[in-house]
């Protein structure tokens, strides 16, 4: 969590810096600040930091006039340490010579804290960062990044550094264990930031940072170093989008265009993957098609939304492999220390590429000596870069907190994964492998179908939106969906919002249902379909106010339904993504007919970079 920016360069830092703090707002809004440094007239520092979110601080910056073309920048989710002003980072060490910014959590600061005061260093602030910029005070005679170095070699955790000393007009030092720092390199002007989104508008060549390594930010260049000081050589990669696709064009929010995107999203996941000889290809995998007749199990980690396009995954692989799938949240999976080994495939699902929980896995996995496919839309990041094998989607930059379009490119990826693992292993011959793939393909059109009736669902959502409890079910295939729609629900609109399969209401959950209870079920046609509408009349007979997403022509669910969203045919197992469509809709309006900000839902941010 947490979003950092570094610059050095011509322009001014401070423009530069709180542009991009604005592209990373979504990491965390608990706080923001900045440190510029103008080298002018013997040196000023200069730090402001504010609570709230960025807003807070560019009121607080309006007006005053600070130069320099060096500077830092912190948008905060809030770990150690109330969301306050004096929690807020940069944070400066006793001299106010040195500003930090960090992300992370420093796990033994407690110890190194009690150090520093004992050496009479003044701590002003509850964070565990500020021990860090007191530390660097202390190893600081000259060389910063010899200090940094040294610094870090004692940090228990997970961290980015981004440090500015004011003698060191044309030097920012970054440095990172376990989560994202990555290089923008420009021409006379070089960057940091958590993300490429930061600095899109100034350079698309970048350069990600590899476990425990420094940065040396100049004007000049960049050099990279290990914690010893010893230079290391890195690959830089291109950023094929620009700075349109971080923008909101028009929308009010970052989410209305990301639902709006969708249709293009798949498009470019799913496309050029039929090769001239009409077979599947996905070759940036690079697994042996030995290595993949050899798998005997699958498990599928992922946490949230991407855990729910795990679900998905299962039914597909399953049905079309013939292999048996578990699928599991990132948070438990290593602690139950799973049975793995060669011929377990491990595949990690995450949009960002660096939730903590997953990244834990894929290391577990590996360890176990299992095969690790992530599914990320992020290049570079750490689970594409720990993974033996990358799929990525093209799905863009996803910049609202809640996850739609990463949704639907995950779930263009594993039907493709499950495809290509049945074209190898023989399950599926390749006239079906190659008609499944067509019936995919024509996804993005039926999606565009579903976005341009969706005026009844939205006013459906305005309707309901005084509502303080709304249950979500499905059946099979449905099932995931009915929780991904009540977790949408819940995280937007905070309202209670509950997904269940169908068929286990009554063993308990049907004493929820009162006169009224809005229940949104997934009845799209599939071979439970029949058994979900006696469901839909059992929930009915108690007083439910149901709301039926249904195939179009399906008369079947009519007279059980207060309300219907109808939704064009496609095969059964692809239903999930258009099913998504109307529950991403319905909990956008809903969350907005309640005054709520569905970027940035409260006490959420995008990238759970912590355990
Ligand atoms: C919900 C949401 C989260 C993420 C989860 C995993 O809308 O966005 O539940 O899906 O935090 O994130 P990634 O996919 O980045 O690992």
């Amino acid at each position: 969590m947490c979003g950092i920016v570094g610059y050095v360069g011509e322009q001014p830092a401070l423009d530069v810096v709180l542009e991009g703090l604005r592209r990373l707002e979504y990491r965390g809004y608990d706080s923001a600040g900045v440190a510029v440094l103008d080298p002018s007239g013997g040196g000023a520092l200069t730090v402001v930091r504010r609570a709230g979110k960025l807003a807070n601080l560019e009121a607080a910056l309006a007006g005053r006039d600070i130069s320099g073309t060096l500077g830092i920048g912190h948008t905060r989710w809030a770990t150690h340490g109330a969301p306050t002003d004096r929690n807020a980072h940069p944070h400066v060490d006793c001299t106010g010579a040195i500003a930090i910014v960090h992300n992370g959590t420093i796990e033994n600061f407690a110890e190194l804290r009690e150090g520093l005061e004992m050496r009479g260093h003044e701590l002003t602030s509850d964070t565990d960062t500020e021990a860090v910029a007191h530390l660097i005070e202390e190893r600081y005679a000259g060389d910063l990044p010899a200090a940094v170095r040294s610094v870090c070699a004692e940090l228990d955790g997970s961290f980015v550094l981004v440090v500015t000393h004011r003698e060191q007009p044309d030097l920012v030092v970054g440095a990172r264990r376990n989560l994202p720092l990555v290089v923008g390199i420009g021409d006379g002007e070089n960057f940091l930031a958590s993300d490429v989104t930061a600095f899109i508008a100034h350079t698309r060549e970048a350069r990600a940072l590899d476990q425990d390594q420094v940065v040396e930010l100049r004007r000049s260049g960049v050099r990279v170093t290990d914690l010893d000081g010893a230079e290391v050589e890195g690959e830089t990669f291109h950023v094929d989008w620009d700075t349109a696709a971080a923008e909101k064009a028009g929308y009010d929010y970052f989410m209305l265009k990301e639902i709006q995107e969708q249709p293009a999203a798949v498009s470019e996941t799913i496309g050029g993957r039929i090769g001239a000889d009409g077979r599947l290809r996905l070759d940036e995998l690079s697994i042996s098609d030995e290595d993949v007749r050899g798998f005997e199990k699958v498990f599928i980690v992922a946490c949230g939304s991407s855990y729910h396009s795990g679900l998905v995954g299962k039914y597909a692989i399953e049905r079309w492999c013939r292999l048996s799938v578990e699928v599991e949240m990132g948070s438990e999976f290593r602690y139950r220390d799973p049975v793995l080994d060669r011929h377990t495939l491990v595949i990690a699902v995450s949009q960002s590429g660096e939730t903590a929980d997953t990244l834990e896995a894929v290391r577990h996995a590996r360890q176990q000596r299992a095969w690790v496919m992530a599914i990320t839309n992020t290049v570079g990041s750490s689970i594409a870069r720990e993974s033996d094998a990358v799929f990525y989607t093209r799905g863009g930059p996803e910049i609202a907190v809640a996850s739609t379009k990463a949704v639907m490119t995950q779930l263009s990826a594993v039907y493709l994964v499950g495809l290509y693992l049945a074209q190898v292993r023989g399950t599926r011959d390749s006239d079906e492998v190659r008609s499944h793939f067509h019936d995919l393909a024509t996804i993005p059109a039926l999606i565009t179908e579903v976005l341009s009736r969706m005026d009844g669902t939205r006013k459906l959502a305005r309707d309901l939106s005084g509502e303080e409890r709304v249950l979500f079910l499905g059946r099979h295939i449905g099932y995931p969906m009915a929780l991904e729609g009540a977790l949408k629900l819940k995280e937007l609109a905070y309202v209670s919002a509950e997904g269940m399969p169908a068929g286990e209401i009554k063993h308990g959950p049907i004493a929820l249902i009162d006169k009224g209870t809005p229940v949104v079920v997934l009845a799209t046609r599939h071979a439970l379909q029949p058994k979900l509408v006696t469901n839909i009349q059992e929930i009915r007979a108690r007083g439910a106010r149901t709301i039926v997403v249904a195939t179009d022509g399906d008369e079947s669910v009519t007279p059980y339904a207060d309300h219907l969203i109808r939704l064009p045919d496609t095969k059964s197992l692809l239903s999930p993504m258009l099913t998504l469509v109307p529950l991403q809709v319905f909990a956008a309006e809903f969350a907005m007919a309640r005054g709520l900000d569905v970027d940035q839902p409260r006490n959420l941010a995008k990238s759970v970079t912590v355990e």
